[in-house]
């Protein structure tokens, strides 16, 4: 564990649960639920797996759990542990190939205080335990996390893996993965057209695949671990993110995670590209000014008002003053 301060358990989250009807689970209420209650999981859509029982988990009683507010969820049911089902608030799962992002935000909008400031997800979030969770929960339900070279860059001791930014859920996680028929981590891609990368970025370690171009290939080439797949997609510039998807698919990648940054995801949203957003509101507001531009969620590129990117909202969360927000992603092109 961190030394992240955590939010101590005062009380079971009173949490009325509304499933979409087409999904094809039931999924048990909640509502006034001691927090040891649950005592086995629900799940259908998955098929018996030769797993053991439940991992234990010593942390059940002092780990806050997400009160859930509203939920439209029209994805699978994973097989989740009582754990994770209690923490989440309720059944989770990720559409069966899929691209989702997740970010936290300030409550006007700020994702990254700029570079004077390179690991600012931290202060934004201020490392909220549900945060996080939700985060370790993401990841251990992705094949891949997906992520731009200022991502890497602005965080140099950073591991994109489940139990890295949420420990006491690491058996829980590694159990999820082994039922979804995962391997052990989900495999790091990174996209980068200069190939400006830290090879011994801790990220990288335990193996990664580069989408870079034929120049940044050059500039990486015999420099990268043998873990670390590099494959160019071609030219100098940028890559088309429909080319960068299709690769991360070829991988046999099927539900894939971004964790950013916001060029990546002004590109994705832009290319019609992006399935789902899970936003954390962070209850603080940072402003912005021509001292301190600060990154808003995507940058880069600009809606409307020919082109409209929609968020339909499929389920709200609470821990505190944190809103968990689950969008599905729609566009149109306007006249
Ligand atoms: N609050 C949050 O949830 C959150 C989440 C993620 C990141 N962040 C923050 O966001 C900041 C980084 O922002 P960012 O916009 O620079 O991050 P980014 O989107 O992760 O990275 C941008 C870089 O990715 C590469 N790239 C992007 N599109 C490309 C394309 N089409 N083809 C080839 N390469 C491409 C380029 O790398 P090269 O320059 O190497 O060519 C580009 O400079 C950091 O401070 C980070 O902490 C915050």
């Amino acid at each position: 564990m961190t030394a992240t301060p955590r939010c101590a358990m005062r009380s079971t989250p009173s949490v009325a649960f509304v499933r979409d009807s087409r999904a094809p689970t039931q999924t048990p209420s909640l509502q006034s639920t001691p927090l040891d209650w649950v005592d086995e999981a629900s799940d259908e859509s998955f098929p018996a797996s030769d797993a053991p029982a439940w991992p234990a988990s010593a942390s059940l009683r002092t780990d806050p759990a997400l009160e859930l507010l509203m939920e439209r969820s029209r994805a699978p049911a994973y097989p989740l542990s009582p754990f994770l089902t209690v923490l989440y608030g309720g059944e989770f799962g990720l559409p069966p190939r899929s691209l989702v992002a997740n970010f936290v935000a300030s409550v006007d909008g700020v994702v990254a205080l700029g570079p004077e400031y390179p690991e600012s997800g931290s202060a934004i979030s201020g490392r909220n335990p549900g945060d996080r969770f939700v985060m370790g929960l993401l990841r251990a339900g992705a094949d891949a996390v997906l992520i731009g070279a200022g991502t890497l860059r602005a965080t140099p001791g950073h591991t994109w893996t489940a139990e890295a930014i949420y420990p006491a859920a690491a058996a829980e996680f590694r159990d999820l993965r082994r039922r979804l028929g995962r391997t052990d981590q989900p495999r790091l891609v990174v996209v980068t057209a200069r190939g400006d990368i830290d090879v011994d970025h801790h990220g990288l370690r335990d193996g990664a695949l580069i989408l870079t171009t034929d120049s940044g290939a050059e500039r990486l080439r015999g420099r990268v671990g043998p873990h670390v797949v590099l494959r160019s997609l071609g030219g100098d510039a940028q890559i088309r993110m429909q080319a960068v998807v299709d690769a991360v698919h070829s991988e046999g990648h099927e539900v894939v995670l971004t964790e950013g940054g916001p060029t990546l995801i002004g590109q994705l949203l832009a290319a019609d590209l992006l399935d789902e957003l899970f936003l954390t509101v962070s209850p603080t507001v940072f402003g912005r000014s021509p001292a301190a531009p600060r990154e808003g969620l995507v940058e880069g590129v600009a809606f409307g008002p020919s082109k409209e990117v929609r968020l339909d909202l499929r389920s709200v969360r609470r821990q505190d003053a944190y809103l968990f927000l689950r969008y599905a992603c729609t566009s149109r092109s306007l006249p």
